[in-house]
């Protein structure tokens, strides 16, 4: 019951009802508080948790991501983060929500080990899934963090719904542990949890 209460998505779904205690018992048609404390967590677990997978040659977009994940944990999301040669691109499939990471070479590309990768993500049905993503590139070049909008695309293409516009960070202008980054992923957060109570309310109501 306790973990229930603490939940900011309970509070968020409890703040729209008159009777919250009345609100969680039918949302929850479960008799023991037991029950209610099992299924409201599961609902909530099942949908928090975010995979980051993440390609960087020279450790910039490394450094983003983990303030990223930084962030997200600090809100209450539960993240894996992983560089993409760790990851098969079938991993995506066991995450609702998905955050890609990378940087941008060549004549626009994607940083070199998230080339294979994906190409790996042809097959997969990503619909049902939120998806944001975040890169860094240099605003000399032409195709300034060009990697973003091709991983946009793609993620739109297999169905995942975009949470927020993805974030390009100039590396002639910011740093990764700047003030950029870590607004951008509080966007993210509040956007995953904005996301999430809407779906369990949609779920239980
Ligand atoms: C050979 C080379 C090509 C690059 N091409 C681009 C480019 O097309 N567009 C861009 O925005 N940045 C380009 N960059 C800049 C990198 O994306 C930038 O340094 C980025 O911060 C690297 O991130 P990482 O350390 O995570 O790999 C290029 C850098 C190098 C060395």
């Amino acid at each position: 019951m306790l973990i229930i209460l603490h939940s900011p998505i309970i509070i968020d779904i409890m703040g729209t009802s008159k009777n919250p205690i009345g609100f969680l018992t039918r949302s929850f048609p479960l008799k023991s508080d037991s029950a209610l404390l099992f299924s409201g967590t599961y609902g909530i677990i099942a949908l928090m948790q975010a995979l980051i997978v993440y390609g960087s040659s020279k450790g910039r977009v490394a450094r983003i991501a983990a303030i990223v994940s930084e962030t997200l944990n600090k809100a209450g999301i539960s993240v894996l983060s992983r560089n993409v040669f760790e990851v098969k691109p079938s991993r995506l499939l066991d995450y609702p929500c998905l955050i890609l990471g990378c940087s941008t070479y060549g004549q626009g590309d994607l940083q070199q080990d998230f080339l294979e990768f994906e190409r790996g993500m042809d097959t997969l049905d990503l619909s049902g899934r939120t998806a944001a993503v975040f890169g860094s590139g240099n605003s000399r070049y032409p195709y300034f963090a060009e990697a973003v909008d091709i991983l946009e695309a793609k993620l739109k293409i297999l169905g995942a719904q975009l949470l927020l516009p993805g974030y390009r960070q100039d590396m002639m202008t910011s740093s990764p542990e700047g003030e950029d980054t870590r607004q951008w992923a509080e966007n993210l957060a509040a956007a995953i949890m904005q996301k999430g109570g809407k779906e369990l309310k949609r779920r239980i109501l």
